[in-house]
């Protein structure tokens, strides 16, 4: 995505997006707000010894893109000896018993997804209790600029003060038209938004060949 696309482009275009969409909705056509099904990912990395120290991995994506981020961070706290289940926070994952949880959230209109923002809130209580690191995937504010770094931290601004993480990281994403609901295709359409992946594996690798040694 090109970066010369503001948030406010994005914002602009979701109110008009909405407004075609709720024509749409008058026209039964409630589909427009689903995404194609997109890549779900739901793994165990589960350790031979019962001594491995538990990690959960869950996330919040509409088009996949973060759920394989998600996937690549966990394959490599297994290499590190941790045993990892990777999970969607849609499907509501029992968060007891993990000696660390990651959560990660794909942004949409410069916000964490709802789900992702609910199940920090949801689950503060248990997310005190355990180190918690937190990933952002996003395609704006990508720079190393300090404008960018401090509009990216801003991403976290609601959920950070909630569980006071050790580490967070942002990505860069991906943006798959495919993968997309009509109404968000329309909407990166209208921004100019154009098809391309930008996640950087070794970035992602290395976060998570560092992240929790402590924990
Ligand atoms: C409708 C729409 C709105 C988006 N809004 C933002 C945004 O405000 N800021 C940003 O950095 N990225 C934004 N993105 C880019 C996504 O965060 C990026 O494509 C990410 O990889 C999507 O993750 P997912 O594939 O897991 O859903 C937007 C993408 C779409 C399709």
């Amino acid at each position: 995505m090109d970066q010369t696309f503001t948030r406010r482009r994005f914002l602009k275009a979701a109110g008009i997006g909405l407004a075609a969409t709720t024509v749409a909705c008058i026209g039964g056509g409630y589909v427009a707000t689903l995404a194609p099904e997109s890549a779900v990912v739901n793994l165990t990395f589960a350790k031979e010894s019962t001594m491995s120290r538990r990690i959960l991995v869950t996330y919040a994506t509409r088009a996949g893109s973060t759920a394989e981020i998600a996937a690549a961070i966990a394959r490599t706290l297994s290499d590190r000896g941790f045993a990892v289940d990777v999970k969607p926070i849609k499907a509501q994952p029992e968060i007891a018993g993990y000696d660390a949880i990651i959560v990660g959230s794909a942004i949409r209109m410069g916000h964490w997804l709802p789900e992702a923002v609910d199940f920090v809130k949801v689950n503060q209580a248990v997310l005190s209790d355990v180190p918690v690191a937190l990933f952002t995937v996003h395609m704006l504010n990508t720079g190393d600029d300090e404008t960018s770094r401090a509009n990216r931290a801003a991403y976290l601004n609601t959920v950070r003060p909630l569980v006071n993480p050790v580490a967070e990281a942002y990505f860069a994403g991906a943006m798959n038209f495919a993968r997309l609901s009509f109404l968000d295709r329309l909407i990166a359409r209208m921004v100019g938004a154009v098809e391309e992946d930008r996640r950087d594996w070794t970035a992602i690798e290395t976060w998570a060949e560092e992240v929790l040694v402590a924990a």
